[in-house]
C-alpha cells in the first residue's frame, strides 16, 4: 500500500484542493426484493441478512452511464454555483461504459455542455471515486487544471447476469459526482492512501469483451460478458484491506477514531460495513450508510452516499469526513477530508 505523492500535505500545501460542490442521480425504477423473488429462486429474507439490501435502482432501457453521469455532474456543477463552461477536466470513473470507446467521460461532457473540459476515464470498480478524486486533489494542486468534475456512474444492470442469483441481487445503477478546485487553507482533501493488486484480479472480473476474449457468439452463449465474483474471498479481502486503510490514513495523519465524523464506506454489502466498524471500533452510527436502499452501485456508491450526507445535513463545515473503498483490481483506498472550505 502507497500514500499517493502529495497525499499527506494536500490540505496545507499551496493550494488546498475541496470539494466545491456534490450532485447524485439514481433512476427512477425501483427494483425490489419481493421483485426479485419473482426473477431467480431467492428470497427478501436471504438478501437483507446477508447484505442488508431492500431495493435497488435500475436504469431504464434507453438511459445510459454517460446520461446519469451528466445528470449528476450538472447537480454538482450548480451546487458548486459553477457554468458547465468553467469545468475545464472531465475526470469519470465507470467499469459500464456506454462504448468501449470513446470515453463516457467525452459522452457524458458532450451532454452537459462542459464544452471547454478535457475528457478522462477512468476505471478502478467500486474503488473508482475516490481514485478519480484523488488524481483531481493531484491536478488541482500542481496547477494543471482549476475546476474539475468527478463522476462515479454505473449501469450495473447491464453486465449482470440476470439468472445468476449470487450477483444479480446485490447491484444497481447510479451516479455520484464532485466539484474539485482550489479552496481555503485549511479545509479540503487532507490526503489519501491508495492501494491496488493485480494478483487478485481473477476474484472479481467481467472476463469476455476485451482484447483477451473479444466478443463471440462462444463468449455470450458462455455468459461471459456478465460480472463474476468469489463472493467469500470478496468478501474477507474487503473486511481485511479497508480495515487496514483506515488505520493507516489515521496513524499518518496522527488522528483517533474519535476524530472521525463520518465515515462513508463503499456500500458493498451491510456486514461488510459492520465488520469494518466493528474492527476501528467506530460506532456504526458515525457510518454513512444507503445500500439497503441502492445495493452496490460499485464506482458511484461513495459518490451517491456522500452527495446524499451533504443535502441531508449530516455532513457539516469542519467535519473530518473518511471516504473507505475497496474493489476489483483489487483496488481499495481511504480518504480523508476536513468538509468545507470552498471560495
Ligand atoms: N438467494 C438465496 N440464496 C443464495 C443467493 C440468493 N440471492 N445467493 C447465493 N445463495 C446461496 C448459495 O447458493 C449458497 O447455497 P449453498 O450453501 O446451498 O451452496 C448459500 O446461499 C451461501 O452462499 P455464500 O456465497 O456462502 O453466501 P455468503 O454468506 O458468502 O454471502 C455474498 C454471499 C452476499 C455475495 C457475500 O459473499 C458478499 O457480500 N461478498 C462480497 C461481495 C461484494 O462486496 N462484491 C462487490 C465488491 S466491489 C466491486 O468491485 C464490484
Amino acid at each position: 500500500m502507497s500514500e499517493s505523492a502529495h497525499g499527506a500535505e494536500a490540505g496545507n500545501g499551496p493550494f488546498p484542493v475541496v470539494i466545491a460542490g456534490t450532485g447524485a442521480y439514481a433512476p427512477a425504477r425501483v427494483l425490489t426484493n419481493r421483485d426479485l423473488e419473482r426473477m431467480v429462486h431467492t428470497t427478501d429474507e436471504w438478501i437483507v441478512a446477508r447484505t442488508g439490501m431492500r431495493e435497488r435502482r435500475v436504469a431504464a432501457d434507453g438511459e445510459f452511464t454517460s446520461d446519469m453521469a451528466a445528470e449528476a455532474g450538472r447537480r454538482a456543477i450548480a451546487d458548486a454555483g459553477l457554468d458547465p463552461a468553467a469545468i475545464d477536466l472531465v475526470l469519470l470513473a465507470t467499469i459500464t461504459p456506454d462504448l468501449p470507446f470513446p470515453n463516457t467521460a467525452c459522452l457524458a461532457q458532450g451532454k452537459l455542455g462542459a464544452k471547454n473540459a478535457v475528457c478522462i476515464g477512468l476505471e478502478a470498480a467500486c474503488s473508482g471515486f475516490v481514485f478519480a478524486l484523488e488524481a483531481a486533489r493531484a491536478f488541482v494542486a500542481s496547477g494543471a487544471w482549476r475546476n474539475i468534475l468527478v463522476i462515479g456512474a454505473e449501469k450495473m444492470s447491464a453486465v449482470l447476469d440476470w439468472s445468476d442469483r449470487s450477483t444479480c441481487v446485490l447491484f444497481g445503477d447510479g451516479a455520484g459526482a464532485a466539484v474539485v478546485q482550489r479552496g481555503r487553507r485549511g479545509r479540503g482533501i487532507i490526503g489519501s492512501v491508495l492501494g491496488s493488486d493485480g494478483s487478485l484480479s481473477d476474484l472479481l472480473q467481467i472476463p469476455a469483451g476485451g482484447c483477451r476474449r473479444p466478443a463471440s457468439a462462444a463468449t455470450v452463449a458462455a455468459g461471459e460478458h456478465a460480472l463474476r465474483m468469489n463472493g467469500r474471498e470478496v468478501f474477507r479481502h474487503a473486511v481485511t484491506t479497508m480495515t487496514r486503510a483506515a488505520r493507516e490514513i489515521m496513524d499518518r495523519h496522527g488522528l483517533r477514531t474519535d476524530d472521525i465524523r463520518w465515515v462513508i464506506p463503499h456500500q458493498a454489502n451491510m456486514r461488510i460495513i459492520r465488520a469494518v466498524a466493528a474492527r476501528l471500533a467506530i460506532p456504526e452510527s458515525r457510518f454513512v450508510i444507503n445500500v439497503e436502499r441502492y445495493g452496490n452501485t460499485s464506482g458511484a456508491s461513495v459518490g451517491l452516499a456522500l452527495d446524499e450526507a451533504v443535502r441531508d445535513g449530516r455532513i457539516r463545515e469542519g467535519d473530518t469526513v473518511m471516504l473507505l473503498v475497496f474493489g476489483g483490481g483489487f483496488t481499495w483506498g481511504a480518504m480523508l477530508l476536513e468538509w468545507g472550505g470552498a471560495k
